[in-house]
């Protein structure tokens, strides 16, 4: 089994990191059978899985449900839990007590946490409290309405310099490690070279490993084309097409056949029909 401590061994190996979100049981698994260091149950399941416009409806319920079905399908990678909107923010015992349920309820080993100038403090009492947390920076959805839309940070010298300082208090706080979501590259770059501690990136450029949502780079929804993402299948294509081959097998009658299927022995069927 991998522990967080692998992925600073890794940062000082100068080896990539490899991260991917999954919500269920089975994708947890192909990730593991993958070798993806880092599963992470994101929040970003209440817009890929539940169709929301944001992060900010999921609930505390919902991911610990789904963290215990990743938890399900995996042995050895590292699993983290998102901590969801209102789950922290209310004061420090619910933030602790939170972030400790999926510790003690899944098979998350850490907790992360979407960070701003204001909750810094917070996150330290959190891994006070012994609960390892990966912090977020940058483009941190669940701060949407106050960033004014999804737009990449950092792009001047000010917001630079602001993104760097908290990315060095949040090592001090004592993070594992920080994800760095629509950065301009540059300060990425700054920041993975300054901090001792890994910095995973998503839209922010080349770092210490990179993170996708596993949906978007398996084209699961053909409405969303994002630049940050590569798309390494169709999944909508490719599933639709398999839909519209079930459908034709029915209604032609090649499904089921008798493959499929179970039939009596002859002697129960002659009581039957006598
Ligand atoms: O919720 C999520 O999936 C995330 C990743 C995009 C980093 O926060």
């Amino acid at each position: 089994m991998k522990y967080i401590n692998y992925l600073l061994k890794k940062k000082q190996k100068k080896e990539q990191i490899t991260a991917l979100t999954a919500y269920d049981h089975i994708t947890a698994r192909i990730l593991e059978e993958a070798g993806i260091d880092i599963i992470l149950v994101g929040d970003s399941y209440g817009m890929v899985k539940l169709g929301f416009d944001n992060t900010l409806p999921v609930t505390m319920e919902q991911m610990l449900t789904i963290t215990k079905a990743v938890s399900t399908g995996v042995k050895d990678s590292i699993i983290i839990a998102d901590m969801p909107f209102l789950s922290f923010h209310t004061n420090t015992s619910d933030a602790i007590k939170n972030a400790g349920l999926f510790l003690k309820e899944t098979k998350a080993q850490g907790v992360k946490i979407e960070s701003h100038k204001g909750n810094l403090d917070l996150i330290g009492r959190v891994i006070k409290a012994d609960i390892p947390v990966m912090g977020h920076l940058g483009l941190v959805p669940q701060s949407i309405y106050r960033l004014g839309g999804y737009k990449t940070q950092g792009k001047t010298a000010e917001e630079a310099l602001t993104l760097i300082s908290m990315a060095r208090q949040l090592e001090d706080l004592g993070c594992f490690a920080i994800i760095l979501e629509g950065v301009a590259s540059e300060v990425t770059q700054k920041i993975a070279e300054a901090l001792r501690i890994p910095i995973i990136g998503i839209g922010s450029g080349p770092c210490d490993g990179q993170i996708l949502v596993l949906d978007d780079l398996l084209g699961c929804n053909p409405d969303i084309n994002l630049k940050h993402a590569k798309k390494y299948a169709n999944l909508f294509q490719i599933t639709k097409q398999a839909v519209v081959n079930y459908k034709k097998d029915i209604v032609s009658g090649k499904f089921p056949d008798k493959t499929h299927y179970d039939r009596m022995n002859k002697d129960e069927l002659n009581k039957l029909q006598s």
